[in-house]
């Protein structure tokens, strides 16, 4: 018999009664003496692997005597099916051997672990089942960002990490820069979205961002993964419409290609079926008197909280727009409402079952004027903003674009309660290992 050169477990149904080699890890072994399973993982699926005593050599029976979990091994053997054994095949083994022992005391045990120590061994955890079906997602989710502006001809424009000037009202994480001064790790790529926009006329940014908020909920990393397309000629109207394509099409996306994953994760997909755009939409200012008429204690002008939040989704089972909020309450490059110059032309997308804002976006200011003296007001250094100022000096144009955070949009599809579960290795105020 011809020995496949090395497999994936999940290609092993194709070599169904060949011979073949499989490399992975162990989870479990079980023996009863003559004959001894082992059951093994290699990222791709799970193996059940037979050793009969008298049929492999005693040298490869002692080997078995050794495995423990998470020891790192190649097995040798026949495909055969077998409907009771994951994947609906098992391994008949003829060698065994072993690459990487793994001592007895693997942190992360089949039984109950507190979040603090399964975060401080995240580079195990990652190895268990939900973690990875939640990775898969969050792959496939990413996939699916890249597919959907391609498709619709947007050019992907990588944003600088390393910025002078700033754009959200967050915290700044600043580094010494050679002679010029500090340095601010990106809160936003969207300021030069915006310049390549003219440029290129429909774009996307898709990076890691930085925020040092103080934040302890279950929705703030201090790193985090944002997309932000940003479009020529869009108003707000368009925007809000691109906004609730797009995270219609990630949705059906997931559901089309991760069924395993969500089921891994016991995830609801009958709430995620009923995600379809369009969406409903709220004015800020009716939604300041449903929430007061709710018995919320929020007042026209401020932002809303993230109880306010839930409040208005409630009973929803789509995503929630709230647009037009008051000036104050918003970053200095939104555009006035010309109708309404207390108020802003933009909006927030509100996931439902309480995972709360997962989109910011917004027409921007086009009149440098008025741009200027926001900048003024805020008071952010107007030296830093020149270039971004220049934008509306030489053929300002009517544009819009939006962020959708990575991690809030999979911690929702997955149904996960905290957003560090959907980034490999999150970094939180407390979190900087591993
Ligand atoms: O609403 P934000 O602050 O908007 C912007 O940054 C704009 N510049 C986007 C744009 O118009 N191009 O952030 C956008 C999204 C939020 O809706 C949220 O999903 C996510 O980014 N986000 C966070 N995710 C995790 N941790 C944090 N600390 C986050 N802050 C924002
Ligand atoms: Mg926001």
């Amino acid at each position: 018999m011809t020995v496949v050169p090395y497999s994936r477990i999940s290609e092993l149904p194709s070599h169904s009664g060949q011979a073949v080699r499989v490399r992975g890890w162990v989870t479990h072994v079980r023996s009863s003496g003559k004959v001894a399973f082992i059951v093994m993982r290699d990222g791709t699926g799970l193996l059940q692997a037979v050793l009969v005593k008298n049929a492999v050599s005693p040298e490869a029976w002692d080997r078995f005597g050794k495995l423990t979990q998470e020891t790192s091994i190649e097995v040798e053997g026949e495909v055969r099916p077998d409907a009771r054994a994951p994947g609906g095949f098992e391994l008949g083994v003829k060698d065994l051997s072993i690459y990487g022992e793994s001592p007895i005391d693997y942190p992360i045990q089949p039984k109950e672990h507190g979040i603090d120590f399964l975060l401080d061994n995240r580079h195990f955890w990652l190895r268990t089942p939900r973690q990875r079906a939640i990775g898969r997602v969050r792959h496939e989710v990413e996939q699916a960002i890249r597919d959907f502006f391609y498709e619709r001809d947007f050019t992907l424009v990588d944003t600088p990490i390393l910025t002078s000037a700033i754009g959200e009202r967050s915290g700044l994480f600043g580094t010494e820069y050679f002679d010029l001064g500090t340095a601010y790790l990106a809160q936003t790529g969207q300021l030069y979205g915006e310049a390549a926009a003219a440029a290129f006329g429909k774009i996307y940014c898709f990076g890691p961002t930085f925020r040092a908020e103080k934040s302890k909920t279950r929705r703030h990393l201090t790193e985090f993964w944002m997309v932000e397309p940003e479009v020529a000629f869009n108003d707000s109207d368009d925007n809000m419409r691109l906004q609730e394509e797009f995270v219609s099409y990630i949705v059906a996306r997931v559901l089309e290609r991760r069924q395993p994953e969500l089921k891994e994760l016991e995830r609801d997909v009958s709430r995620l079926e009923k995600i379809k755009a369009p969406f409903p939409r709220i004015d800020y200012s009716d939604a300041v008197k449903i929430l007061q008429a709710k018995g919320s204690s929020v007042k026209w002008g401020d932002d809303l909280g993230a109880e306010d939040e839930s409040l208005l989704v409630e009973g929803q089972d789509i995503p929630v727009f709230i647009y037009n909020y008051p000036k104050q309450a918003k970053a200095f490059y939104m555009k006035e409402n010309p109708a309404d110059q207390r108020t802003v032309l933009c909006d927030d997308l509100l996931a439902p079952e309480g995972y709360g804002e997962i989109i910011g976006g917004s027409q921007r200011e086009d009149n440098h004027d008025k741009l200027l003296a926001r900048i003024k007001e805020e008071g952010l250094p107007v030296d830093a903003y020149n270039w971004y100022l220049d934008l509306r000096k030489y053929g300002t144009f009517v544009h819009s674009g939006f962020g959708l955070g990575l991690e809030r949009t999979v911690g929702w599809i997955c149904g996960i309660h905290h957003i560090r579960e959907a980034i490999a290795f999150p970094r939180t105020m407390n979190r900087l290992r591993p």
